[in-house]
């Protein structure tokens, strides 16, 4: 059984396939062809452990115009709030349902829900990866520089995070330029090591560095909170680390006319971005939200297929 926890799992060409499919769907939306119905009368369950918007109301969609009805469940509305297993909720889910989404607070939960599911689970955001924004990212940045490789974009601020760690691997798949910009405290630097038969295959290039000056000349500028849902308790040494890596007018202006504004949303607008920056316009984060209803068809028709 084929799932979605990290893309790491996936070769360049099946990241390149999934883009193309992505775009695709969005043409078609965007010409009338709202329902595309490959998979009438299935369901497909959305399990969050913790708050979304975007994930929530994108994959919802993506199901309902492939013909799918999405049913939205969190670990207190099922018994697995109670103490049933992972493994028991899995072998059930996989008997109604075409495919699980799951938004949790440890990477190893999905991993336990794929080891007892014989339906494809998908990763809506862990603790560790959010592969499903870094499909919308990519899209976005293929949109806005009219590239698909070769683009060179700059995460600025929690580089140790789930969106930092996503937009590197699509990055190395894809190969592209990522610079991790933040302090030196939160560089993983293992990261580099998972992905370097990725990079020597695609000549792809990541690395961190600490200077903000490093946005200089990128085609993307990429920010995320700075207090990840789950890490509250570290809120304080964050902001403390964080506060020079603000991205605001000055540095777009170090970055360049040419780039792009990126972020995941939800925005802590006044800490990790400015108000101008965000809905200045060089943002293309409205599109990037957008763009991952796209994706996320792109996902469901690859793995259901
Ligand atoms: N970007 C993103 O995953 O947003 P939500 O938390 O609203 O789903
Ligand atoms: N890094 C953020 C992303 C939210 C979509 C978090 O995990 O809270």
């Amino acid at each position: 059984m084929r799932h979605l926890l990290t893309l790491m799992e996936y070769k360049p060409h099946e990241v390149e396939y999934l883009l193309r499919m992505s775009r695709d769907f969005k043409t078609r939306f965007m010409a009338g062809e709202v329902y595309t119905p490959l998979f009438p009368g299935r369901i497909v369950v959305l399990y969050f452990e913790k708050p979304s918007t975007r994930t929530r109301l994108s994959l919802s969609a993506a199901a309902a115009q492939l013909g799918m009805h999405p049913v939205a469940t969190s670990p207190n509305e099922l018994q697995i709030g109670r103490g049933e297993t992972v493994a028991d909720t899995m072998r059930v889910l996989s008997r109604y349902a075409a495919a699980v989404t799951a938004r949790v607070y440890k990477h190893e939960t999905l991993e336990e829900m794929a080891k007892y599911s014989s339906i494809p689970v998908i990763n809506a955001l862990s603790d560790r990866h959010h592969p499903l924004q870094a499909l919308a990212d990519a899209l976005t940045l293929w949109e806005r520089t009219g590239r698909l490789h070769n683009v060179k974009v700059a995460f600025v601020g929690d580089v140790s995070n789930n969106v930092a760690t996503s937009l590197a691997v699509v990055g190395a798949k894809l190969g592209w330029e990522v610079r991790l910009v933040g302090p030196k405290e939160l560089w993983n630097t293992k990261l580099l090591d998972d992905l370097s038969e990725d990079l020597a295959k695609t000549g792809a290039r990541v690395y961190f560095t600490d200077s903000i000056n490093d946005v200089m000349g990128v085609d993307g500028v990429y920010t995320d909170t700075w207090v990840s849902m789950g890490f509250e308790k570290e809120a304080e040494e964050r902001r403390r680390l964080l506060s020079p890596y603000q991205v605001n007018q000055r540095v777009m202006d170090i970055a360049g006319r040419k780039a792009v504004f990126l972020h995941c949303l939800p925005a802590h607008r006044g800490e990790e971005v400015t108000d101008d920056v965000i809905d200045g316009p060089q943002s293309a984060v409205w599109d990037q939200a957008e763009n991952r209803m796209h994706t996320a068809k792109a996902v469901f028709a690859y793995l259901l297929r």
